[in-house]
């Protein structure tokens, strides 16, 4: 536990209670409330977490006022130009940058796991082929506990590391096959001679009827757009693996409902959501329209791919896109795109209106992603899949740690009644 530097006082109906305040190395103090029902008989009240550190942790740490984000200490603008995917893997999972020969060994591993147990295959097989990916890896994720018996003992620390290993490897293998079924291809296996990237944009294009090569442009792209994602302190999905794991349930069951929780428009489907508000949207004249509706309060529309719980300056992932998505489409020769177009424009329009500047909304990760994957090829239904493989790392990283904590308990919150108070039953002929 981080060091107790001082206490709070807290006075109740003149009563003083002394609450122990923890400094972190980065970030605001927390003042420590685990005795204060035992001790003052009250709870403490926070419905979206807004003021709660529900753990300690040394994974990743985002400063919201100066647009900053530390995976391990490492800037994130730093590692997606001079790092790459599996190792952010590793750096997540380890804590440390691997020498070449540890980087060498993670990617050997990370590679040899990247197969699926082929009876898995009649999984896909069950699902309506307009199925949401997203449906689909809830369920097949899930099921994976039914096929890995020995690597589900999360109190055996080499089964916990396997089952790290082949969750991080079978991801992208079943984004893929969820998308070939999606458009009734056939499943393109994976290739040990391929790196991470590549191996899962073959898996994604390739079809039995030609060779394909791999684009060294998009396999870049694609790789930092993983490496972007990697992970994000105690987000809504982090959380729920988190709370999923601290009843002792298998790390497969933990991922699925970590996918499940990603889906959320508000949350990891907002990628989806932002690529078709900006074709809803369709020329630059019509942007004042949405300008407004977003600022309506009598209309639940928002500005998809704007704002954030932490970020009030800007989201620095969002930054390292927008760059990625200019080079991206100048490369593919896709100069002029329409949508990045109306994008970069309701960007200048909203971050120069009042209400964005008041109510702080900047675009965040999810705001150029769309852009990039569609210009890539994806369908907007894939996009919250290729970031549910990315944030898979962050989720068993945060997983790993929460089991290794030796003050884990499971999570139990409590709530604010006010409901009816006890009363009699009431027979039927007397309501
Ligand atoms: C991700 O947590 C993470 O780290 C998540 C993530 C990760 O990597 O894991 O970063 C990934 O989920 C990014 C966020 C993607 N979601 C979206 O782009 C959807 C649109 N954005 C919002 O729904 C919203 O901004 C949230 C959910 C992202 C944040 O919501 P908060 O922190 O609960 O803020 P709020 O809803 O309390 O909003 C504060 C005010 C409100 O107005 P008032 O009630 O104070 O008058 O700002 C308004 C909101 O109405 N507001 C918006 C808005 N977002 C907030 N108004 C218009 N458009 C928006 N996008």
């Amino acid at each position: 536990m981080a060091e107790t530097t001082r206490t709070a006082t807290l006075t109740i109906d003149g009563q003083s209670y002394e609450l122990p305040i923890h400094a972190p190395s980065a970030g605001p103090d927390v003042i420590d409330i685990t005795k204060l029902y035992g001790t003052a008989g009250v709870f403490t009240h926070d419905p979206g977490f807004t003021s709660t550190s529900a753990c300690e942790s040394k994974i990743t740490f985002i400063d919201g006022d100066k647009g900053e984000l530390l995976h391990r200490g490492y800037p994130i603008d730093q590692l997606a130009e001079k790092s790459h995917y599996l190792e952010v893997c590793y750096l997540l999972l380890y804590g440390s940058l691997p020498t070449a020969a540890e980087l060498e060994h993670f990617e050997h591993t990370i590679t040899h796991h990247t197969m699926i147990h082929e009876q898995m295959h009649n999984f896909f097989r069950g699902f309506r082929r307009d199925a949401h990916p997203m449906a689909t890896m809830v369920g097949v994720v899930g099921a994976m506990s039914a096929f890995y018996h020995d690597s589900t003992d999360i109190n055996d620390e080499r089964q916990r590391e396997i089952a790290s290993h082949r969750l991080i490897a079978k991801m992208p293998t079943i984004a893929a096959m969820a998308y070939k079924y999606s458009i009734g291809q056939p499943f393109v296996y994976p290739r040990n001679d391929l790196d991470y990237a590549s191996n899962f944009l073959r898996m994604c294009f390739a079809v039995p009827a030609q060779e394909y090569v791999v684009d060294p442009i998009l396999s870049r792209a694609m790789d930092r757009i993983f490496t972007l994602h990697a992970d994000h302190e105690q987000n809504a999905s982090t959380s729920t693996v988190r709370l999923a794991s601290s009843s002792g349930a298998n790390p497969f069951a933990c991922i699925a409902a970590g996918i499940a929780c990603l889906w959320g428009p508000a949350h990891g489907g907002a990628n989806q959501a932002c690529l078709e508000m900006l074709k809803e949207i369709g020329s630059p004249n019509r942007i004042p329209e949405f300008i407004e509706r977003a600022k309506d309060k009598n209309d639940p529309f928002r500005l998809m791919g704007f704002g954030h719980r932490v970020y009030k300056n800007f989201d620095p992932r969002a930054t390292v896109m927008k760059q990625s998505a200019d080079e991206v489409l100048d490369l593919l020769g896709i100069d002029n795109n329409p949508l990045l177009r109306i994008a970069k424009e309701l960007e200048q329009i909203a971050v120069n209106d009042e209400y964005f500047i008041e109510k702080k909304l900047f675009p965040n990760v999810d705001f150029y992603s769309g852009i990039i994957l569609e210009a890539m090829g994806f369908p907007t239904a894939m996009f919250t899949p290729i970031f549910a493989v990315s944030r898979t790392v962050g989720w068993i990283s945060q997983w790993k740690e929460q089991l290794a904590d030796p003050a884990m308990k499971i999570g139990r919150p409590r709530q604010l009644y006010t409901g009816e108070t006890a009363r009699d039953y009431v027979e039927i002929e007397n309501r």
